[in-house]
């Protein structure tokens, strides 16, 4: 079994934050992240009956569509709001509560393990990504989505940019200690450091379209859903909200289709495996 999670500022602000949106993130921001559940289940090569581990599986997304193809679904969340979310929507499948860098369970214990948008949620990403490589048999896979590099992560760049041109960027975030796992080389370097072999792994930016109503729908899902950019955009001065929205409105121009828009959204996607024993 695993040490206990190290306590840090950065675990704290993000369990208050998931604990707040824990009964709105499915309809909010979680009708974003699902775009890439696909992807993230392809990742394990997931087949019928294989017992698989879904880390910081918040209302149970991926835990659900897991499920849907036959595996043997058991679901790991540090929010005791968001376990009970996942158990409420899916009460067919097992729930627990528990850190991602101190699983619950034994070694060797699951054919697959996905961590579909947590890794830059825990301020020690490698620390999860060894706990990932524990729980593994041999042989087993890991597969991992978390948001694409600045560059090419457009809401976070119109929403943030927003705040920069219009509004207060005064709230400062705590930043993970154990540093970020948005750029594809860092990523490589967590799983190498955890016992992933470089040639088992993948490495990728997966692209997707979502449907968004409006600057307004879009500012909704982030306030209700997230923990980052809902602290941000909850702490700008009321005298300067409107002027916030009409820039994100403006960056959302060039994604207009029709009445809505069709909004770009970016991850990596990583995969692996454990060595066969
Ligand atoms: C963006 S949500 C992703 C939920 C789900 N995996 C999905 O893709 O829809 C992030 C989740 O990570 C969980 N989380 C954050 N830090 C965690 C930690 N240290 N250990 C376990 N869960 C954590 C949060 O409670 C939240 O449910």
């Amino acid at each position: 079994m695993a040490h206990p999670a190290q306590d840090h500022p950065y675990r704290d602000f993000e369990h208050a934050g998931w604990q707040r949106a824990a009964t709105a993130y499915a309809e909010t921001f979680g009708t974003i992240s699902s775009a890439f559940v696909p992807a993230l289940l392809q990742g394990v090569d997931l087949r019928a009956g294989a017992r698989l581990l879904d880390v910081a599986c918040g209302p149970g997304l991926v835990s659900g569509a897991a499920a849907a193809h036959g595996a043997d679904v058991t679901g790991v969340d540090f929010s005791a709001n968001m376990v009970a979310e996942a158990a409420r929507r899916n009460p067919a499948l097992a729930f627990r509560q528990g850190d991602a860098e101190a699983l619950p369970f034994g070694d060797a214990e699951f054919d697959a393990v996905v961590i579909g948008f947590g890794l830059h949620h825990f301020p020690f990403p490698g620390r999860a990504i060894a706990e990932a490589w524990r729980v593994l048999r041999p042989g087993g896979r890991l597969a991992f989505t978390t948001w694409a590099p600045p560059e090419a992560h457009v809401m976070h760049q119109i929403v943030v940019g927003a705040v920069r041109a219009a509004g207060d960027a005064g709230a400062a975030l705590p930043v993970a200690p154990g540093g970020a796992v948005n750029q594809i080389t860092a990523c490589a370097g967590l799983l190498a450091a955890a016992g992933f072999a470089a040639a088992a792994t993948r490495l990728s930016i997966i692209k997707a379209h979502v449907p968004i109503a409006s600057a307004r729908h879009l500012v909704d899902m982030l306030v209700a859903g997230t923990v980052r950019l809902s602290t941000t955009l909850r702490s700008q001065p009321a005298d300067k909200a409107g002027a916030v929205m009409a820039a994100i409105e403006r960056g959302m121009a060039p994604y207009r289709d029709g009445d809505a828009y069709r909004f770009p959204v970016a991850a990596i996607l990583g995969s692996t495996a454990k060595a066969p024993g």
